[in-house]
């Protein structure tokens, strides 16, 4: 019997199209990490899973409920292995284990790939989904907090999108978001009864959880809380005021978002989130902000850091592309079955020196060729012909206009190699 496989549910297949789509966002996401400083570091999908639930948090959603387990132990290893849920507290535990602190006192890293998550599938929320982030490790500076949300504006920008929601807040140090946490609990206790089962739960082991909460209630209890800033100390007031005018004074538009808490554990201090109106309710492009306890609470020295990702799959569905790209530029059509020794010499010195081209390998006429070319939006058709081929000479054909060249190989070469 004849199964009928698909793929699993909250992953996708990325088309020819889309995948074109897909590396070209990386490809610029890459340029702008570059630029900035960043190094490329590719670690692996499969993690141990207390890097995370030490990293992101017992009372996180992602370690509550969301990580994929890695059933089959092999040999003797019995580590509990996970499929990586997020990348920053992966890059921390590369970060320890190297202990690169001792080479330098700053580090920035980028990352692309895939990560995994076991929600509720959605558009915008996946299972299997990429992520595009940065770590800037060594420094809590605001000005590295200004760079990091300028990059992160930068990447979007320069994929092709500009209008876009910047969402800042600040959650203070371990000892401001304690605060925070009692100032919320006090205030939810006597609404406990309007928040779902999963907030009354939250509200004792984290309650900064229940702002994350999506449920309608839920929200509608916490905008009434009022809570803005007054949890936090001088010293972490003081330094998101200063963030706030600098990036004020070098026009990085943002709102302040007083119930922006992000929902993994590690987070202090700057916290933010990007937007777009072009997404439905999943309409995060991406998130981050400090963690400058993580590397401590992982075993290390206390060292802060910072960093975001962007999900690529967001990424695309904001963009919207329309447009098809073509899979080559030339298309090398012979006249008929009598010159296909030579059609595929010409296609060959034609890629040699760096032209994306292709040719017939299903017997079509020369009618079926052109058409072929035109479908796959080829700019160029070069047909070589038992006549032309006499004289060293191939025709070239502009797709775009009816003119017809007769030219030699090497003419054709330099020809479309200095076409626009
Ligand atoms: P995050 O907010 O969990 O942060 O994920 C970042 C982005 O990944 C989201 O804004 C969204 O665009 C995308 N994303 C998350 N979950 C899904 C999903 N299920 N399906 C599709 N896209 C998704 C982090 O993971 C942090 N590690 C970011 C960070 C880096 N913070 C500091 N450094």
């Amino acid at each position: 019997k004849r199964e009928n496989y698909s793929n699993l549910r909250g992953t996708t297949d990325f088309s020819p199209l889309e995948a074109s789509h897909f590396t070209a966002i990386q490809n610029s996401a890459r340029e702008m990490f570059c630029r900035y400083g960043y190094e490329e570091i590719i670690l692996p999908v499969m993690e141990e899973s207390g890097v995370f639930i030490r990293g992101v948090g017992v009372t996180s959603d992602i370690v509550e409920k969301q990580m994929f387990q890695v059933t089959r132990k092999i040999g003797e290893d019995k580590k509990d292995v996970v499929l990586r849920p997020e990348g920053t507290a992966q890059v921390i535990r590369y970060y320890l284990q190297n202990s690169l602190h001792k080479k330098s006192n700053f580090h920035k890293f980028f990352y692309s790939g895939p990560m995994f998550r076991g929600e509720r599938p959605q558009r915008g929320r996946l299972r299997q989904f990429h992520h595009l982030g940065a770590e800037a490790i060594g420094s809590s500076s605001i000005y590295l907090d200004a760079e990091v949300l300028i990059l992160a504006l930068k990447v979007l920008a320069a994929v092709g999108l500009n209008d876009i929601n910047l969402k800042l807040n600040s959650l203070g140090c371990l000892e401001d978001k304690k605060r925070f946490s009692s100032l919320l609990k006090a205030r939810l206790e006597d609404k406990k009864d309007q928040l779902c089962p999963d907030c009354q739960r939250r509200l004792i082991v984290n309650p900064l959880r229940v702002i994350d909460c999506k449920n309608k209630a839920c929200r509608e209890v916490v905008m009434s809380l009022g809570v803005a800033e007054e949890y936090l100390c001088k010293d972490c007031r003081g330094e998101f005021k200063r963030l706030a005018a600098f990036l004020d004074n070098v026009k990085v538009p943002y709102s302040y978002d007083p119930y922006l808490v992000r929902g993994l554990d590690y987070y202090t201090n700057t916290v933010f989130e990007i937007t777009s109106k072009r997404l439905g309710s999943q309409d995060a492009l991406g998130a981050g902000g400090r963690y400058n306890n993580l590397i401590s609470d992982l075993g290390g020295l206390d060292i802060p850091a910072i960093g975001f990702a962007l999900g690529v799959e967001r990424i695309l569905l904001a963009l919207n592309h329309q447009q098809e790209v073509s899979s080559f530029d030339v298309f090398v059509a012979k006249i008929d079955n009598s010159m296909v020794d030579e059609c595929f010499s010409v296609v060959e010195a034609l890629r040699y020196k760096g032209l994306r081209c292709d040719s017939d390998f299903t017997d079509k006429s020369l009618k079926g060729q052109l058409r072929y070319a035109q479908k796959k939006g080829a700019r160029y058709v070069v047909i070589v012909g038992q006549d032309e081929w006499k004289r060293d000479k191939v025709l070239l054909k502009d797709m775009n206009e009816s003119i017809q060249l007769e030219l030699s190989v090497k003419e054709v070469i330099h020809k479309l190699l200095n076409s626009d």
